[in-house]
């Protein structure tokens, strides 16, 4: 019987949703894969899956509340499970802020929650400014004048690195159940 995995996202502009389904792609002849929202997935959905991987993006430097109190609702089960986080945001663009033991906002998750994930990934986002509403777009260009990032606010820049989000999909793909 093949592995069962579960993706769990939890994205507001689709970058996050964009890296789940790139890993369900690449494995998709080795595993049953199946895909929620944080909204949508339900009790039953964790109890079916042997491995669980949660994506969440940050805005104005946080994960979603609602990621919180979902996670923690559910420690019980997701602790029984071989489970996976992983953050999207455009600080890890920069290499030196990649690395979980360094990059704030998993500092800021592992302080939140209760659980351990079997491993935390970080993955640099999508700016995409032609997207953006006019708050969000001159706020978010703020924050990237200030990081040394780009401003440029008719284009898109796409900081994900694929071989990487690859790497962390073979490792769950590999992980014993
Ligand atoms: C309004 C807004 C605020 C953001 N704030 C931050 C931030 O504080 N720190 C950061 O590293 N990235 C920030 N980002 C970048 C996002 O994390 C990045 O665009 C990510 O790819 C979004 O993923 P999603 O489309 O799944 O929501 C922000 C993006 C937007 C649009």
């Amino acid at each position: 019987m093949s592995k069962k995995i579960l993706f769990i996202y939890s994205s507001v502009d689709g970058h996050t949703l964009k890296i789940c389904k790139h890993m369900m792609a690449k494995n998709k002849s080795l595993a049953t894969m199946n895909i929620h929202s944080l909204e949508t997935v339900t009790p039953q959905d964790l109890d079916s899956n042997e491995i669980i991987v949660i994506g969440a993006s940050i805005r104005y430097g946080n994960h979603r509340k609602e990621l919180y109190s979902f996670i923690n609702k559910n420690v019980a089960v997701l602790d029984k499970k071989n489970a996976y986080f992983f953050s999207v945001n455009a600080v890890a663009r920069k290499i030196e802020k990649r690395s979980p033991e360094v990059n704030t906002y998993i500092k800021k998750f592992k302080k939140s929650v209760k659980w351990s994930p079997k491993k935390i990934q970080v993955f640099p986002g999508k700016i995409d400014y032609p997207k953006y509403n006019f708050f969000d777009k001159h706020m978010v260009r703020l924050i990237m004048y200030f990081s040394g990032g780009p401003t440029d606010l008719s284009k898109s820049y796409e900081f994900t690195d694929w071989k990487e989000v690859d790497r962390f999909a073979d490792e769950i793909i590999e992980s014993d159940i």
